[in-house]
């Protein structure tokens, strides 16, 4: 079984993925992390994000990059985005994600296009959404918890910016697959966005 878990920024998606790993007991790939790795690798070499050549070099980053934890932050975060609008970066990350798409036990992926364009033929596709009053919610206390600052207004406006180049870019958008059920955790706790998303795939035939 293949569980494909797309949302944008800060919608649960990250935390609804592994926990339906978990539960499942299937491998688990966040898929965010190839595109963070890639937008770090053109940071540290001092390139250019919006210059595809560059970026298209920078793929080839070493596999213990990804345990990186620079790569969690949100200056990385808008690397990322910003290289990940170029169909060289995408064309180069998708056969590593397809192949773990393809494992023969089934697999949970979560991103922007794993319903759509890396695996199109998951048995269940989840699009997870919330207000941008929720995320940004979520993501200051995240970021007070980890004593660094950043306003209320400041976090909104990153992730407004982020959804409209995630949205808006001609590769591979951000847009829930036709047959994707839609879940809405503005109102939701962690455990009860995981517990709607286990009974999703359960319900699934
Ligand atoms: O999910 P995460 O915030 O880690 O992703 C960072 C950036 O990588 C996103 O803003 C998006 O631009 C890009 N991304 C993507 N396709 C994916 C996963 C992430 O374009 N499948």
């Amino acid at each position: 079984m293949i569980i494909a878990v797309d949302g944008p920024t800060a919608s649960g998606k990250g935390t609804i993925a592994r926990a339906l790993a978990a539960h499942f007991g299937l491998p688990h790939l966040d898929t965010g992390l190839l595109y963070r790795a890639v937008g770090y690798q053109v940071g540290l070499d001092g390139g250019n994000p919006d210059e595809a050549a560059d970026a298209l070099a920078a793929c080839a980053f070493p596999d213990a990059l990804l345990e990186n934890s620079e790569l969690r932050s949100e200056a990385t975060g808008g690397l990322a985005s910003r290289v990940s609008i170029h169909p060289a970066v995408r064309q180069a990350l998708y056969e590593r994600q397809r192949q773990f798409a393809l494992q023969p036990g089934g697999a949970v992926l979560d991103g922007r296009d794993i319903g759509t364009v890396i695996a199109p033929e998951a048995e269940v596709k989840l699009f997870v959404t919330a207000s941008v009053e929720a995320r940004a919610e979520r993501r200051f206390r995240e970021m007070q918890a980890q004593g660094r600052a950043a306003t209320l207004a400041e976090i909104a406006e990153d992730l407004r910016r982020r959804d409209e180049r995630d949205r808006t870019r001609a590769t591979a958008p951000l847009v829930a697959a036709l047959d994707a059920v839609q879940l809405d955790t503005s109102s939701l706790s962690p455990d009860q966005a995981v517990a709607e998303a286990i009974r999703i795939v359960e319900q699934k035939p």
